[in-house]
């Protein structure tokens, strides 16, 4: 999943759909510390395999998720806590069979929902009944913009066109679309063709997610990391693109992480604005918060109510505010408007959550981790390690040589 709404920006224009109308009320979330939106990943399976997945590498069973009734419960709770939308997310949520059912019962209890999809096991017919029960927008995942680089990329065959057929239903179905294409190196140079097919599926809005390394995209850095020369030059082109499409399309963009100057304001904060539920029912600070070693997460099948769990859980408490924070970001300017940037991302790269972000130029290991992003960028160490249950297939040389294959025209 991406931080879409973290990142996204208040706007003056009149709502033209749910979502613009939950971005617009986005400061209430501020002043009264009731999250908005939440991120439901109702399963972990997933026929795609992706490199980068936000998922944690050790996934939920099927067994494990919450039951359709339990969904439904923690549906009308968020609704009572006065949550306006939730993205139904996964692994792909519609693995689940359920899918319709929770829509609409989302629909009734009050909630805006949004689909984060790769779109590859929906039907026309299931499309158009979970727009019948309600579904007020839809996200699909594209890894590239022709199916040799996105095929690849999702670990499965015949998905691009699959996704780009179910784009043009929604959009047939008068649904909001937004296209999220998340880049690295193997795909950046794809980046104004994306654009131009977003255009052309007749997307509201793109997201250019550059990968965030977490999870199994951490196992992947090496495959994944752009150079900073690919860094810049998809800053002018979506520069570019901004201006031209201004009116047509809207364009979110962040500079990746290893090459930013301060980091990023990861989820808002953490525990202030968003929080997510894990298909076993864990309720999690952010998508990647159980790679975080040490730290206890309190599940909706405890005896605590979720209104409970966002205010005094010690998971929400721990890095909450500015009060956790060591120097440099202790004394720092910038600490209420990054709170010290990602914790997950802290904990990968120094080992404890409670440092500054590397991200940051002020963080003391910040200089190692870009020295370490040019050097694994320019060693073209491409093959990926496909994201399954087993903890990961690394990507064979038969499916590298199918590749050069496509690439000479074979
Ligand atoms: Fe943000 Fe901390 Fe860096 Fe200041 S020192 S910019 S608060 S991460
Ligand atoms: Fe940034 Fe967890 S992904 S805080």
């Amino acid at each position: 999943m991406s931080d879409t709404l973290a990142d996204n920006k208040t706007t003056a224009a009149p709502p033209s759909d749910g979502l613009a109308v939950l971005e617009s009320r986005r400061s209430a979330a501020e002043t009264f510390g009731i999250p908005l939106a939440v991120l439901a990943e109702v399963t972990h399976r997933c026929p795609l395999q992706c490199p980068y997945c936000s998922n944690p590498v050790e996934l939920d069973r099927g067994s494990t998720e919450l039951t359709t009734d339990e969904w439904k419960k923690v549906l009308g709770e968020l609704a009572e806590l006065g949550v306006l939308q939730i993205h139904f997310s996964g692994g792909e949520p519609t693995a689940r069979k359920d899918i319709v059912e929770l829509v609409q019962h989302a629909t009734d209890v009050g909630l805006y929902s949004n689909l984060i999809t790769s779109a590859v096991l929906l039907t026309k017919d299931k499309l158009s009944a979970l727009a019948d029960a309600g579904l007020s927008h839809v996200q699909i995942s594209f890894q590239g913009n022709e199916p040799v680089v996105a095929d690849r990329v999702a670990g499965l065959k015949d998905a691009h066109r699959k996704k780009l057929e179910v784009a043009r239903w929604t959009r047939e179905l008068e649904l909001p679309l937004t296209v999220n294409a998340v880049m690295h190196r193997q795909n950046l140079h794809q980046l104004p063709n994306i654009i131009q097919m977003a255009v052309d599926l007749d997307a509201d809005r793109l997201e250019v997610a550059n990968v965030q390394y977490y999870g199994w995209a951490l196992k992947n850095r090496a495959a994944l990391m752009p150079t900073i020369e690919q860094i810049e030059e998809t800053s002018r082109i979506v520069e570019e693109a901004q201006a031209r499409l201004k009116g047509t399309l809207a364009i979110d963009y962040v500079v990746p992480d290893y090459y930013a100057l301060r980091p990023k304001k990861c989820m808002g904060g953490w525990g202030r604005q968003f929080f997510n539920i894990s298909p076993a029912g864990k309720v999690l600070p952010c998508h990647a918060a159980e790679s975080i070693t040490g730290l206890e997460f309190e599940s909706v099948r405890s005896n605590h109510s979720i209104a409970w769990i966002w205010q005094n859980s010690e998971a929400f408490n721990r890095y909450r505010g500015t009060g956790w924070m060591p120097e440099p970001c202790k004394s720092c300017e910038f600490r209420e408007v990054d709170f010290g940037g990602c914790r997950c991302q802290a904990f990968a790269l120094t080992g404890d959550a409670g440092n500054t972000d590397p991200a940051c130029s002020l963080s003391p290991r910040h200089e190692e981790i870009f020295k370490q992003a040019e050097r694994e960028a320019a060693a073209h160490q491409d093959r990926f390690i496909y994201r399954n249950f087993a903890g990961g297939t690394l990507e064979t040389d038969d499916r590298q040589d199918e590749r050069q294959d496509k690439r000479n025209g074979a």
